[in-house]
This record gives C-alpha cells, structure tokens and sequence, in this order.
C-alpha cells in the first residue's frame, strides 16, 4: 500500500501524520526532505530520504505489498505526480485558516486530476472546526472524507520523544484520560485509510 501525503502549502502536517502513522503501523517513510529529523525518531532504514538526482523510477519499483508513506513536501518535486499516481490512498492534511484551505482546495483539484482516493485531515482542529472545514471543502471540490487531528503537546513533541500514540495511551489511566480522544482520532485515521486503499 502507497500513502502519499501531500499538500501545496508547508507547515500543514505532512510529517507529523506521517510520523504518528509509522509509529502506529511499522510503515515505511520515503521523503524528498532532506533535513527532516523524521528519520532519527525511527528504527534505522524506517525513513529513506531520496535525493533531488533520484528519479521517480526509483519509486514505481516500490513493493506494494510492505506499507511506505510518502512524505514529499517542502517544494514543487517532479516526482510528486509519480507519488500522486501511485498512491492506493492521498492524505491531505490542512489546517483551518482561510489562506491554508484555499491553498489544501486547490492542492485537492490537482490531485483529484490523477487520483480521486483522497481523504482529508484537519488538523489542529478544535470542536466546531470540522463542521465548517467540511461544508467549505464539500462546497469547493467534492465530498471527500474528512477527519479531525487535534492539537497535542505530544505531537509537538513527537520528534524528540517518538512512541505510538495507542502505547502511551495503554501505559496509565491518566495518559488514557489525556491522550484518549487523540488516539481515537489517529486509529479512525488509519482505518479511513486502509478502507479507502481498498476500495
Ligand atoms: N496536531 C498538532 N499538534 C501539535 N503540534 C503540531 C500538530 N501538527 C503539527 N504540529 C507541529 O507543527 C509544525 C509543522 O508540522 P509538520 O512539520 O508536520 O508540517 P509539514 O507539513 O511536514 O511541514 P513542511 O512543509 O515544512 O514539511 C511542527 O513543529 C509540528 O511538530
Ligand atoms: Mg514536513
């Protein structure tokens, strides 16, 4: 399964989600980001960096039976289409900022040209957020899925201190009492992914 996460504007999520998604699942992370810390806070070989001179043959050989996230953010790569096209599912996360959704509503046209399979994550969304994110982009581009991420210390944090979201919800009754919702959010993320991938 290819998970390409993508969106035209920076600073929206891409490797937080990618990040909490490896954590949870084992899955692979390719990015085109070369000084992501995302590969010190995974196993050795979880994260590639591929380098500018790498071409996208490199990643249509990819073996789809074993998970790899793509995270390609950062500027506009020409391996990016490849990612798109590829991908059995896009996440698109944005924040819920007028000048970020109208760049996430034009990144969902362009990928919507290659590949319908998309879901949409809100993140650092508060309650009520969803609602309104959700009539916006339904009402601009089409009734895609749409899931909220809420703001967290622990993402924040989640660089320095990488550990699965549900492992530190099972360690003690308070974690579950301060991480629960977060890791019900992430868990109806992976599950909206995999059953788009299928579908
Ligand atoms: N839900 C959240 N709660 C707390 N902090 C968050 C959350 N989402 C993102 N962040 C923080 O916001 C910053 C930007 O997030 P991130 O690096 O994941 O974005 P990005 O889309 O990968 O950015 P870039 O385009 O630079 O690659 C980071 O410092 C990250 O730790
Ligand atoms: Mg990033």
């Amino acid at each position: 399964m290819i998970i390409t996460i993508d969106n035209l504007k920076g600073g929206q999520g891409k490797s937080t989600l990618s990040l909490l998604v490896s954590l949870e699942t084992g899955a692979g992370i390719i990015t085109n980001d070369l000084y992501s810390p995302v590969d010190k806070a995974l196993p050795a070989g979880r994260c590639i960096k591929m380098k500018p001179e790498d071409t996208d043959e490199k990643l249509k050989e990819l073996d789809r039976k074993r998970t790899v996230i793509l995270d390609f953010g950062g500027y506009a790569d020409r391996r990016m289409l490849t990612a798109i096209q590829m991908a059995n599912v896009v996440v698109v996360p944005t924040l819920n900022a007028f000048a970020d959704l109208q760049v996430t509503i034009k990144t969902i046209q362009e990928i919507a040209r290659h590949n319908r399979k998309i879901l949409v994550v809100v993140n650092r969304a508060k309650s009520g957020d969803l609602e309104v994110v959700r009539n916006i982009i339904h009402g601009a581009v089409g009734e895609y899925p749409i899931l909220p991420l809420k703001t967290s210390v622990v993402l924040s944090r989640l660089y320095k201190s990488p550990k699965p979201i549900s492992q530190l919800v099972a360690e003690s009754g308070l974690n579950a009492y301060m991480y629960g919702e977060l890791n019900q959010q992430i868990q109806a993320i992976i599950k909206t992914i995999a059953v788009i991938a299928k579908s």
